[in-house]
């Protein structure tokens, strides 16, 4: 039977839920809550009933799942109204603007056990799944080093959007956030952080760039670059050709070393030598590893209707996305202070 969805929030993402919605078979989008004039064109345009309460919505559509879309400070918000109607939920990330509201959604989610899937919609690419296999099965040896990259030019009215200069509306939140869930959902946990963050270019009050160093729990390290106003393909949405509205432009952006092997993402080539004797003076063999072609946001909005219907757990909880938020958080208090910052020291 097709699945009734709700989508609270119709702006740039949520249209672009709208129309994943539209050409699922197994889901019909019924209802839209925004309170613009621009989420009433929405739902007229995908013919489905338009509401400028959340809550009304809720009770009056009673949905099968909610797909919430709406500005980082009213996840949580939105997400426990889903739960105290008992409606599985789609949270955009970050699951929330601060460390203490995803810790009473984990709790929610965890008293309750109604599920909650947070929009870390890179875990659900192809590349990224066979990443984490390959590591967790030692392909690569014991993992050493890894290197990843997002940098990319926003244009000017990108930030007509106050939200979008101000404090928790950076690219470390919106952007940096993919990357770093990416690499402790190929890599482990990470556990303590370092870095420089820079407003030179933008001068906004939110960073524009920053370089960031890490420690894995299981003793790797990494560093991460980020801009969002440097001319580059290097960065995963369109290197990967999984961006909903950009180019594809082929590239890595993600680079492992192990003591065995090293994996370029998303090329999908391994690196190794011949034989294990051998070392630096001898070439490296390429392996490429082909991969099913499916893609990110289709793939999540099947997981989502495979946790409706009870068939599958949630493969970013809301325990997972408050971690990724917390390495964030912890990220962009190292930049304040100059200093090293443990992760588990922001949860308390
Ligand atoms: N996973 C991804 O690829 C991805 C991409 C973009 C954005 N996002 C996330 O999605 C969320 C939305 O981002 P966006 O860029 O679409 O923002 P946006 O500002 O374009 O859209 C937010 C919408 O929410 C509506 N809204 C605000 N308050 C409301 C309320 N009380 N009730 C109902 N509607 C309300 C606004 O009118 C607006 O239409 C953010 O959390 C962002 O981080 C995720």
């Amino acid at each position: 039977m097709t699945q009734k969805i709700v989508l609270m929030g119709a702006g740039l993402i949520g249209r672009e839920h709208a129309i994943l919605l539209r050409a699922n078979h197994r889901v019909e989008l019924v209802g839209i809550a925004d309170i613009s004039e621009a989420g009433k064109a929405l739902s007229e345009e995908f013919g489905a009933h338009y509401f400028t309460d959340m809550r009304e919505m809720l009770d009056t559509m009673k949905p099968d799942g909610a797909i919430i879309a709406l500005p980082n400070a009213l996840h949580v918000e939105a997400a426990l109204a889903c739960i105290e109607r008992g409606v599985p939920s789609l949270v955009e990330k970050p699951i929330a603007d601060s460390l203490d509201a995803a810790k009473l959604l984990v709790e929610a989610v965890e008293l309750t056990g109604v599920p909650v899937l947070v929009g870390h919609q890179r875990r659900h690419s192809p590349d990224i799944a066979k990443a984490r296999q390959l590591v967790s099965e030692a392909a690569l040896g014991r993992l050493v080093a890894v290197n990843a990259m997002w940098m990319t030019d926003k244009p000017e009215p990108y930030f007509d959007a106050a939200w979008r200069r101000q404090p928790g509306g950076g690219p470390l939140l919106i952007n940096l956030i993919h990357d770093i869930d990416c690499m402790r959902f190929i890599c482990g946990d990470i556990e303590r952080v370092m870095a420089f963050t820079s407003n030179a270019v933008r001068s906004f009050e939110v960073e524009d760039t920053a370089s960031v160093s890490v420690s894995f729990a299981n003793g790797a390290l990494g560093t991460f670059i980020m801009s969002d106003t440097a001319v580059s393909p290097y960065n995963w949405d369109t290197a990967a050709g999984q961006a909903l509205y950009f180019p594809h432009q082929p590239e890595n952006t993600y680079f492992l070393a192990g003591t065995k092997a090293a994996l370029s993402i998303p090329s999908m080539d391994i690196w190794r030598h011949e034989t294990e004797a051998h070392h630096w003076q001898h070439p490296l063999l390429r392996q490429h590893v082909t991969l099913d072609g499916s893609r990110a946001y289709e793939n999540q909005l099947n997981h989502f209707a495979d946790i409706i219907a009870g068939k599958a757990e949630p493969l970013v909880s809301a325990r997972d996305g408050m971690m990724t938020l917390a390495t964030v958080l912890a990220i962009a208090k190292a930049g304040r202070e100059n200093g090293v910052v443990n992760v588990a020291d922001m949860l308390g």
